[in-house]
């Protein structure tokens, strides 16, 4: 068969109950770095151009979540196990692809690479069932691959291994890679008696029946490992910040004491940047080189330019730009605003929806009043502006360039460019001091 010509589907096993995960959310919807479990498992998925089909299966009460995400799984009734999931999809569909790659909806895979490497080489080499296993500290829960002659003789699940069988740390990462030879003997697979379910690791002892190719390639990149409960998702989780940290290390990020900082998936920050403690960066963050995020702050969505001073207790939220030279500091709360070069917003200041020009300075507890009850209205300050303390400028509204604002002053009204404006009660001084 010729290789570009194959046809691959992948088939994503999620029907299991999560009963041991104990939480209302399917444990595949809880997220590592920001990115929902079952979407490392199918971003890795979609990068195999290879594969041309994708199907899920899940349990009738979560099947919301996958229409949602616009997604019509196929639903598993009564959910009796691995292989029980894969037998019922074979039966009830007409599925003729060449071969199948099994995947697990709780175990992210963070390496891409891993995957296509896996299907490759099973291709190339014609095995009938490859297993991708994977060499972990504590196997404990995990199906152990038995090998026997160096060769894969079976996957023994932890309730039915003997105290060898328990010791060994290769375990099974639930991945597969089946030919259509191999997934034919399905139907074969008996009930386990102790749990009364069907297992699909049970299929590799028919294939060797059936004197079909039988192999197991071991990963050794990033880990991949099925999350069964919300422990094993720290520990997950554990791992891939440090990944994520140590590769922002390796490329000229300082960051101290990086067991306090949180980073997500889609943080791109430029060498010499200072991250200090305590900071979480959410979500797709970009910043410059030579800027400083102190601690506490709390940065998501947003780009910050080079040479900025953010924080400490910086709170910058979605779709905001801060630009070169920028000041942010204490207890400052900017949304989706756009921070020209050198502005300093020093102290105790909100501002949303604003556009603020460059080398503008706001006083300490300004207010943009973006916000009348219905609509959110958007304010506009030109270049090289003073705004004293403690204004409040009520959008919408727009201040000129080089305009100066009195403290304390509430602004309705337009401010032109050059232009003083106050707003505020005449101070009166009475002689004697009421006793
Ligand atoms: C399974 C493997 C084990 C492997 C481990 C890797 C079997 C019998 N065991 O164990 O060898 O080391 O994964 O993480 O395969 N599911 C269904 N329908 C079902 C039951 C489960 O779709 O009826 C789905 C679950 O939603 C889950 C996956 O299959 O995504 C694995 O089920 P789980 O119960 O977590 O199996 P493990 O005990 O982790
Ligand atoms: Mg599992």
């Amino acid at each position: 068969l010729f290789y570009y010509f194959m046809k691959i589907c992948a088939i994503v096993l999620s029907a299991g109950r999560s009963k041991r995960f104990k939480s209302s959310l399917p444990k595949y919807l809880h997220s590592i770095a920001g990115k929902a479990i079952l979407d490392y498992n199918l971003d890795a998925i979609r990068s195999v151009k290879k594969i041309n089909k994708i199907e899920i299966i899940s349990n009738k009460e979560n099947k919301k979540f996958f229409i949602e995400k616009g997604i019509s799984p196929f639903i598993q009734n009564p959910i009796n196990g691995t292989g029980g999931a894969l037998k019922q999809i074979f039966n009830a569909k007409k599925l003729n692809s060449d071969y199948y790659l099994v995947t697990l909806s709780d175990t992210p895979i963070f390496d891409y690479k891993i995957l296509r490497n896996f299907i490759n080489k099973s291709i190339s080499s014609k095995t009938d069932l490859s297993v991708l296993s994977q060499e972990v500290s504590n196997p404990h829960g995990y199906g152990r691959i038995v090998i026997k002659d160096k060769k894969l003789k079976s996957i023994v699940e932890e309730n039915d291994c003997d105290i060898d069988q328990k010791k060994i740390n290769l375990i099974n990462t639930g991945i597969f890679f089946l030919s259509k030879k191999a997934i034919s003997n399905i139907n074969l697979i008996k009930k386990n008696l102790k749990k009364s379910e069907f297992y699909i690791t049970d299929l590799i002892e028919i294939c060797h029946q059936k004197k079909l190719k039988i192999d197991t390639y071991q990963n050794r990149s990033l880990p991949i490992q099925g999350v069964n409960t919300i422990l094993e998702l720290q520990d997950l989780d554990k791992f891939y910040q440090n990944f994520l940290k140590q590769k922002l290390m390796n490329e000229g990020v300082r960051i101290i004491h990086p067991e306090t900082v949180y980073i997500e998936n889609g943080v791109n920050i430029s060498e010499g940047v200072i991250i200090e403690p305590n900071v979480v960066l959410k979500s797709n963050v970009n910043i410059g080189r030579d800027t400083i995020i102190k601690s506490f702050s709390y940065i998501e969505d947003c780009s910050v330019g080079i040479n900025c001073q953010i924080g400490p207790f910086a709170r910058i939220r979605p779709e905001s730009k801060i630009s070169n030279y920028a000041k942010i500091g204490n207890f400052v709360e900017i949304k989706k605003s756009s921070i020209s070069e050198g502005v300093k917003i020093n102290h105790l200041s909100y501002v949303g929806d604003a556009n603020i020009g460059k080398n503008t300075n706001i006083g300490a507890g300004t207010i943009t009043c973006n916000y009348d009850g219905k609509n959110k209205l958007s304010t506009k300050i030109g270049n090289n502006c003073f705004i004293g303390s403690n204004a409040s400028i009520v959008a919408p509204v727009k201040i000129g360039n080089s305009a100066y604002v009195a403290a304390g002053s509430v602004i309705t009204k337009n401010v032109k460019n050059n232009q003083f404006s106050i707003s505020r009660i005449k101070q009166k001084n009475i002689k004697n001091r009421i006793k």
